[in-house]
């Protein structure tokens, strides 16, 4: 067994909640009671503190793997993030808070908000964008990336936001999958400094896009900056954001939506080289985001919550849009990277705005400590009072670090576990609740059914083995777009009746989950879901790539990083330049978040009689262990062997 995955699981230390956080805390003890009682009617009376246009006659109806919540219930999610705050002392509150990267600064108040939202799904509707349609957003982090989506909620029109850092051609196939009929982009977005073009990668990605009528394009860039990124307008098709909004009313009536309708697709990384489009419906994502906001970030009314996430990947929808909101919260939003111009950008932003609960990924985590505790000291953090992680396993390490570097040693620290299918968070500690451990997620939430099984899909009480869902819950993915049978084969066949999440986890004596990563061929880069097929199809579709494996090392700040092995096609040579040549081409295909770091000219990649790539093999090449002697593997051992496990049954 590693040093690593020793220190993990003989981790000892513990962390009780602090008695005056726990006498104001949003959460208590008494909700694992209610919902283990009546597990349908504790969601039931999460559902009602929403606000219905319509209440729903059946809470749930379940054929497996199929789950419709709150049947008949009508809502709209845009009335529940801000009309409903509009009566009350809400009205006048931050709703966001927003730093640009270059510095500028703005501050939406709900009504704010609301009058924008009302705008921009009045000129949603003027360019005929109607209820069902899909509406792809491609934007950098910046307050009309969340009115975006929130005028979508309210028209009725299901969002498919891609992620800013994808390629043009990443774009296209999302647009096509969803056949959406608009883009709302920006001319461009900043970032280290420079500035990133969206509307031309708009423009390459929809020349070939049939179904996209309208692009709806906010004004960034300021000057002579927008025509230099590219932002040409084509007439008929390319409107700017604010043209339309002016022309737009400032009241739109909410649509009132069945708890079932789509309410957005999200693609996200598979086994296989098609990116899958995660369908979430409306009143069971609502319920679950707000009510897992309120429990495991404590929001109150004088909170300000900051996620660092972006809202290109499910994070940056449930907890920087949806989940905040629906709660009356008020939310920070940054546009850029972490250390420009400084690596104290982050703590000097979080003492100027006072920020009180701030949530992150255990990569970024890894990069601040790195840079030294000297960053965050020059700044007053004495606002913090709660702390939490997502994205990948926090090696206790870093956990303690945050603890102590950053909360000071005073503030509770809940580490996540979920997923883009998941909606919201599933495992995490209740802060004022639970007794933390430093790297373990540790009790499903209330309401939450989790097991831990071996290959044969029996249930663990303890050790190691594979992590899966028994019972349907609100925030659940309804199905791949488009694709209901790679649904049910990815998720339900493994374990048939039950949700396989593709992680690997341990249960320890006292009870607590330690989710260890996925035993799948899904690769967790920097927080980032890559899946390793995607990136082999972007290899291979380099002239002069005969086939590609891909596989993860290990990488100190982003847990994993992408290593290829290439087998070229003949008459090619492998040279410096090729390498640099297929990093920049995978890049284009994809983005820079997937450009591999290594990558190996081999005659032959090894295989099973059956065909199948031995990635394990390939790792220890790449992870630099010598090839057969396992006790040089520096490889959590647990993983591993839960990896052999998982592909052999796989046959
Ligand atoms: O492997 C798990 C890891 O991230 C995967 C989900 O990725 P994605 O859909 O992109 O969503 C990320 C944000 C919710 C999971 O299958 N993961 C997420 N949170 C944790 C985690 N691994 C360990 N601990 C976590 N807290």
């Amino acid at each position: 067994m590693s040093d690593q995955l020793a220190t993990l699981l003989d981790e000892q230390r513990r962390f009780p909640p602090d008695p005056a956080f726990t006498a104001a805390a949003n959460a208590t003890a008494d909700l694992y009671q209610a919902a283990e009682t009546d597990r349908i009617g504790f969601w039931a009376e999460q559902a009602r503190r929403l606000t219905w246009m319509e209440p729903w006659h059946t809470t749930l109806e379940w054929t497996a793997p199929h789950a419709k919540w709150f049947l008949g219930g009508k809502l709209n999610v845009s009335a529940n993030c801000l009309d409903r705050h509009l009566a009350g002392p809400r009205r006048n509150k931050a709703a966001l808070i927003w730093e640009g990267e270059p510095g500028d600064r703005r501050v939406l108040t709900y009504w704010d908000l609301a009058r924008e939202v009302n705008r921009a799904a009045n000129a949603m509707k003027a360019r005929g964008i109607r209820r069902g349609d899909r509406v792809a957003i491609y934007m950098p982090m910046i307050p009309e990336a969340a009115i975006a989506m929130l005028a979508c909620t309210r028209i009725g029109a299901v969002h498919s936001v891609v992620f800013g850092g994808f390629s043009s051609e990443s774009l296209r196939d999302r647009i096509n999958d969803a056949e959406a009929v608009a883009v709302i982009t920006t001319d461009g977005g900043y970032r280290r400094g420079q500035i990133v073009p969206l509307k031309r990668y708009v423009d390459l990605a929809v020349a070939e896009c049939a179904s996209v009528t309208t692009v709806m394009v906010v004004q960034r860039l300021a000057g002579t900056a927008s025509a230099e990124a590219g932002a040409t307008m084509k007439p008929g098709r390319d409107f700017w954001w604010h043209d339309l909004l002016r022309a737009a009313s400032s009241r739109c009536e909410p649509e009132p939506m069945d708890a079932e309708d789509l309410l957005f697709i999200l693609y996200t990384s598979g086994t296989t080289g098609k990116p899958k489009g995660i369908v979430h419906t409306t009143g069971g994502y609502l319920t679950q985001v707000a009510a897992t906001t309120r429990w495991v970030f404590d929001l109150k009314d004088e909170d300000v919550f900051w996620c660092t996430a972006d809202i290109g990947w499910v994070t940056g929808h449930s907890y920087v849009v949806y989940g905040p909101l629906a709660n009356g919260a008020t939310v920070l939003m940054y546009e850029g990277a972490p250390d420009w111009p400084n690596r104290d950008r982050m703590w000097e932003i979080a003492a100027r705005y006072g920020v009180t609960v701030f949530y992150t990924a255990p990569t970024a985590i890894r990069a601040f400590m790195k840079w030294g505790t000297e960053h965050p000291a020059r700044h007053d953090l004495s606002t913090l009072r709660l702390l939490g992680s997502v994205g990948e396993p926090i090696n206790p390490e870093a956990w303690i670090w945050y603890h102590s570097h950053i909360g000071n040693g005073r503030c509770p620290i809940v580490d996540t576990w979920w997923q883009t299918e998941t909606g919201a968070i599933m495992i995490s500690p209740l802060p004022g609740v639970t007794t933390t451990k430093p790297g373990s997620a540790t009790h499903p939430l209330p309401g939450v059914s989790v097991v831990l099984l071996d290959t044969k899909g029996v249930a663990l009480a303890k050790g190691g083995g594979f992590l899966a869902l028994t019972e349907p819950w609100p925030s659940m993915l309804r199905t791949i777009y488009g694709d209901d049978a790679r649904y049910q084969e990815t998720y339900w066949s493994r374990f048939p009746g039950r949700y396989f999440a593709g992680d690997g986890a341990k249960v320890d004596d006292d009870g607590y989950w330690w989710v260890l990563g996925r035993v799948d061929d899904v690769l967790n880069v920097a927080g980032h879901r890559i899946g390793t097929m995607e990136v082999e199809s972007a290899l291979v579709d380099h002239p002069s790539v005969a086939e590609a494996a891909v596989v993860g090392k290990t990488h100190e700040l982003k847990g994993q990083a992408l290593a290829a092995f290439v087998i070229l096609k003949e008459g090619n040579h492998p040279t410096a330049q090729l390498k640099d040549d297929l990093k920049d081409h995978v890049a284009r295909k994809i983005g820079a978040i997937a450009k591999p770091d290594d990558i190996f000219f081999v005659a032959d990649v090894p295989k099973t009689r059956s065909g199948k790539i031995m990635r394990r093999l390939l790792k220890d090449i790449a992870e630099g262990r010598t090839l057969g002697d396992t006790t040089t593997l520096a490889d959590p051992a647990v993983v591993a062997k839960l990896k052999d496990q998982y592909e052999s049954d796989e046959g």
